[in-house]
């Protein structure tokens, strides 16, 4: 039994009073900095956020913060001012456009000194938030896939009887586009990632990635797939506010207009 059903029942058998959690917190993604007006769109954004008529509690970067430009100066200054603008907390981790394969040690050396640890665990309200850094689990050039799968089951093992929210970057789910599904994440760990998710009680998983508007289960896990504020294929910058009430999730998407 998750751990605020067992409080929930506790308090009412012993007449005491609980406090509802509810609370909104934002998602943004695909920032993709210093590249075409991603920058100026990404400030812009940070007022809306700065302005939302919620008590925001935290944001949450789901990666690509960077267009394949971790090493630009000017990109990183783009994000330590994105953080100071915001007045919530901002919590990130990596896409797939922040690290690469082609010189990946530096750039995971570069990331953890000025951006952020690649994996973390957050806690707000009675939820924990769990930060996972999940290109390993789809691109098999990189080779941290045995240290992350450590992180995370050890990590979600711990919090078994606790609420998670599980943020990472690439949904684990087929990328449909063109009219044509592609198959990006392999099977297997495609099957392994469910599983994981399942045995583990996770209420939802919140990625980008897709830069498109989506939303999945897997198995009893729903999957939210948000929107970008990069403006790739004619795409409308966007971010998402969240609403976390009681266990239950639902979302509204905010559009951006230049
Ligand atoms: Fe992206
Ligand atoms: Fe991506």
């Amino acid at each position: 039994m998750k751990r605020p059903v067992f409080i929930l029942i506790f308090c009412l058998l012993n007449g005491l009073s609980l406090t509802a959690q509810d609370f909104y917190f934002v998602q943004i993604t695909d920032t993709h900095l210093e590249y075409r007006n991603h920058t100026k769109v990404t400030n812009e954004i940070v007022e809306s956020i700065n302005n939302l008529p919620f008590d925001i509690g935290f944001v949450v970067h789901t990666g690509d913060v960077f267009q394949d430009n971790l090493h630009d100066q000017a990109a990183v200054n783009d994000f330590y001012k994105m953080k100071k603008s915001l007045n919530p907390p901002l919590y990130v981790l990596p896409g797939n456009h922040d690290l690469l394969p082609k010189d990946y040690v530096n750039l995971v050396t570069k990331y953890q000194n000025e951006i952020g640890p690649l994996n973390q665990i957050k806690y707000y309200d009675s939820v924990y938030l769990v930060l996972f850094y999940s290109i390993p689990f789809a691109d098999t050039l990189l080779p941290d896939v045995e240290t992350q799968k450590q992180w995370i089951e050890h990590s979600l093992s711990r919090l078994k009887d606790e609420q998670v929210l599980l943020f990472h970057h690439q949904p684990s789910v087929p990328d449909f586009y063109l009219n044509k599904v592609h198959e990006v994440w392999p099977k297997v760990m495609r099957k392994y990632w469910s599983d994981l998710l399942n045995k583990n009680q996770v209420e939802a998983v919140i990625t980008g990635h897709f830069h498109r508007d989506e939303h999945h289960y897997l198995g009893d896990v729903p999957l939210f797939v948000s929107p970008s504020i990069a403006g790739f294929w004619g795409r409308q910058a966007s971010y998402r506010v969240y609403h976390y009430q009681e266990g239950k999730l639902t979302y509204q998407t905010v559009y951006y207009n230049e």
